[in-house]
């Protein structure tokens, strides 16, 4: 594991992007940070999150504010990268989706107003954020979804002479949804293979305030459990998902804990809940602010591959440009489509994460003599 704490750093790169791996970072609708400050040399895809459909009509609902954001989102960077409008996310209810997505009628009537939002306001792309489906029906409806889907963006594009819109989702970190210790749920696989064009595994949250002990938020590895990028990532090519069709996820924030007594403080040490930051989290800029501030203590675990810091009471486990770069490593080892970002504005103003992420895997293309 060491090797991986030794990668060259800050490797300047020449070319931008050789070749057609995916870079990409979603971006959050806020006004602190516009879609004219994401830096476009660093990525390949930008997504906009989130729309979602109205929950009477299962159509995507558009108020004229959004409406305005989104055709600022796309005229801004479509000429620089390729942009997607993602609908769903984490705060979106998923009975919502799971009803859409268990009736063939209501299925057709959002499958239609996503198309026709997507192409009126001219994004390349659709990405569906279901987070989760809850049972092996509603995991079976999904695919189905995927399918129709993906039938539909094919005959749209043939009757519009227009290149197919992209089709992703984000899915969780690992092929198996946990619903508990003992049970778990399968994506469907056949469909994602067959209907999309990759998935974003959110390689994240793996660990975090909710638990009353310290652990790495994105472990790249964890030997005591499965909650790890590694476990996840090595579940999702072992479950059949084509490995170029997998991008791994990287977070641009860190979770904090409170430790229960600050003299016990790695990775495991016993906490009393979420530490500073709103609701236990914290931008990357805010760690690198803080680990400042309070001159914390900075740690590299190598067990899991991760970093962390503490201060008095206060503990934040966060990703740096060491582990983003071993991150970006392993997920070459496996052969994977590429990478993304949650999300833009969290990065560094110089963006260090994101172009330390940009350098390792142009590096490792180089290493390799891939030829993409
Ligand atoms: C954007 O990133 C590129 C590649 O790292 C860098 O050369 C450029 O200076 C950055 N631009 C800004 C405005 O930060
Ligand atoms: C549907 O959306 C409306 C408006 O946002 C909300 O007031 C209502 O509670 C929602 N109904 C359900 C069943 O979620
Ligand atoms: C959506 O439905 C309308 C009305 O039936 C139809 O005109 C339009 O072509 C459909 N759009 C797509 C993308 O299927
Ligand atoms: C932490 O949580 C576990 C299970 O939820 C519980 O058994 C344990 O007593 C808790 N430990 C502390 C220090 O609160
Ligand atoms: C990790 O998952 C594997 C199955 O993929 C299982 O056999 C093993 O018991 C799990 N390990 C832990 C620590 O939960
Ligand atoms: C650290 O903090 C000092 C003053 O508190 C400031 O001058 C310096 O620029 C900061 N460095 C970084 C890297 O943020």
């Amino acid at each position: 594991m060491l090797r991986f704490l030794f990668l060259p750093m800050f490797f300047v790169i020449t070319v931008k992007s050789s070749t057609s791996d995916i870079k990409a970072i979603y971006w959050l609708q806020q006004p602190l940070f516009p879609p004219s400050a994401i830096n476009t040399s660093l990525f390949t895809h930008v997504y906009y999150a989130f729309l979602a459909p109205n929950n009477a009509t299962y159509q995507l609902d558009i108020p004229d504010s959004t409406a305005a954001t989104l055709a600022t989102f796309t005229a801004t960077l479509r000429p620089s990268v390729t942009t997607l409008v993602s609908i769903g996310g984490a705060n979106f209810k998923a009975d919502l989706f799971a009803a859409i997505a268990s009736n063939a009628a209501v299925r057709a009537s959002f499958i239609n107003s996503t198309i026709a939002v997507a192409r009126a306001f001219g994004f390349h792309g659709v990405d569906i954020d279901w987070e989760f489906p809850r049972s092996a029906n509603e995991m079976k409806d999904l695919g189905q979804l995927f399918k129709e889907l993906r039938a539909a963006i094919v005959s749209e594009a043939s009757a519009t002479s227009q290149k197919p819109l992209l089709l992703t989702a984000a899915v969780y970190f690992s092929v198996d949804y946990f619903l508990s210790t003992t049970t778990s749920l399968l994506y469907p696989v056949r469909s994602i293979n067959e209907n999309l064009d990759w998935i974003n595994v959110m390689s994240y949250d793996l660990n975090g305030p909710w638990s009353n002990r310290t652990g790495p938020p994105a472990g790249l590895f964890d030997p005591k459990s499965n909650a790890s990028v590694a476990y996840g990532l090595r579940s999702w090519i072992r479950g059949g998902v084509i490995p170029k069709k997998v991008v791994m996820g990287l977070p641009l924030y860190g979770r904090t804990w409170q430790l229960l007594d600050p003299s016990v403080h790695g990775i495991g040490a016993p906490a009393v809940g979420a530490g500073i930051g709103m609701d236990g989290a914290m931008a990357l800029f805010q760690v690198l602010e803080f680990n400042n501030e309070t001159g914390a203590n900075v740690v590299y675990d190598e067990e899991t591959a991760s970093v962390y810091s503490y201060s008095g009471s206060n503990w934040v486990g966060y990703d740096d440009p060491v582990t983003v770069a071993a991150k970006v490593e392993f997920a070459q080892s496996l052969y994977l489509g590429g990478y993304f970002f949650w999300a833009a504005g969290l990065d560094t103003n110089d963006w260090k994460i994101s172009t330390q992420a940009l350098n390792s895997w142009m590096l490792c293309i180089n290493e390799r003599g891939r030829v993409n």
